[in-house]
């Protein structure tokens, strides 16, 4: 476990007990084999995992049991004992064939519904943008607030992560949370959670990535709402992430040939994002987080159809960072209702 740091921005809401190491008490105090529970996934999580304990030593214990209770009762009695010939029993082959596939089913569909809870975000999130690199965290709020290592988040309400990487695959993985992906480079991927109590959570990267990726670790702080907005509004002179975005857009003179006028030479942005686009070979693309991604980077890989393929990459030019910044300054581009 990596020592806590202190707290800079609130320290008189979240108490002295979570600026050391010591968890909170809770029902798995004084058993640490076993993380703390602080989102509203946890429980879910949990009960399966129990569930598939409880299946797993019920059936150890009857097996080991009967191996021993039939080793006793049918053991060689004197040295020219015979076994008796057994040509199977149909109900009890029936039986053990029945009973554990019940069990199987229960435990997959019971395991696709926390999956299918866990990989789908509510409607309404705290969109946090996550960039992996050897060996640290960067994480950037639409804010405009950047912190590394560590990440604040408000207590009750669901935060989703937007991820990436800068150069191999890491893994995000924050036990109280019961929450774990991958964060690869190249592409965006995503892992929502709802803390439920403010305090201090561990986060590991999962994912061996070079020399010190045991030292790849921060922290989650979960605040009150109110303590969350303190925090945010103490802020980043920059301004929020979207209109970062817009100045580079700008800088970039992207702005040249997406003009909001459909006068240039590239598509209009305005009102883009989340729409179905048709591309020059005919196929339909969602504007996407990744779309833009990639249209930034290999502008000719699904050029929009009706316009030419004349942008150049900005492949090395933009960082991964930047590219969010991009990202949600194209996703602030609302159409005029
Ligand atoms: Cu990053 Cu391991």
């Amino acid at each position: 476990m990596g020592r806590i740091g202190p707290l800079h921005h609130h320290r008189d809401t979240v108490g002295s007990s979570l600026s050391t190491d010591e968890v909170e008490p809770d029902m798995w105090s004084g058993t640490p084999l076993f993380p703390e529970s602080a989102s509203t996934m946890a429980g879910r999580v949990d009960a399966l995992y129990f569930f598939l304990l409880a299946v797993a030593g019920f059936f150890s214990l009857l097996i080991a049991g009967l191996i021993i209770v039939y080793a006793v009762k049918y053991r060689r009695r004197a040295p020219n004992d015979i076994g008796e010939v057994i040509h199977g029993g149909r109900m009890l082959e029936i039986t053990w064939i029945v009973i554990p596939s019940l069990i199987t089913v229960v435990i997959f569909v019971w395991g696709a519904s926390v999956f299918f809870a866990m990989s789908r975000p509510p409607d309404e999130t705290l969109n946090i943008y996550v960039v992996g690199k050897q060996w640290m965290w960067k994480f950037q709020h639409l804010d405009g607030q950047r912190e590394i290592n560590e990440l604040h988040v408000p207590v009750g309400r669901a935060v989703k992560l937007i991820m990436t990487s800068e150069d191999v695959v890491h893994d995000v993985f924050v036990p109280a949370f019961r929450v774990k992906a991958d964060v690869l480079p190249g592409r965006y991927t995503n892992i929502w959670f709802q803390a439920t109590r403010p305090g201090r959570y561990q986060l590991f990267c999962a994912e061996y990535c070079g020399t010190r990726h045991s030292g790849m670790v921060g922290q989650v702080v979960v605040m009150e709402a109110r303590d969350y907005q303190t925090w945010l509004s103490g802020g980043e002179p920059e301004g929020s992430l979207a209109s970062v975005g817009e100045k580079l857009f700008a800088d970039l003179t992207c702005n040249s040939c997406h003009r909001p006028d459909a006068q240039g030479r590239g598509p209009v942005l305005v009102g883009l994002f989340g729409k179905m686009v048709t591309t020059q070979s005919g196929e339909e693309v969602k504007v996407d987080e990744a779309y833009i991604r990639e249209s930034i980077l290999q502008p000719s890989a699904k050029v929009v159809a009706g316009y030419q393929p004349i942008m150049p990459t900005f492949q090395g030019i933009v960082t991964e960072e930047q590219l969010l910044q991009l990202v949600e300054y194209v996703k602030s581009l609302k159409a005029p209702e």
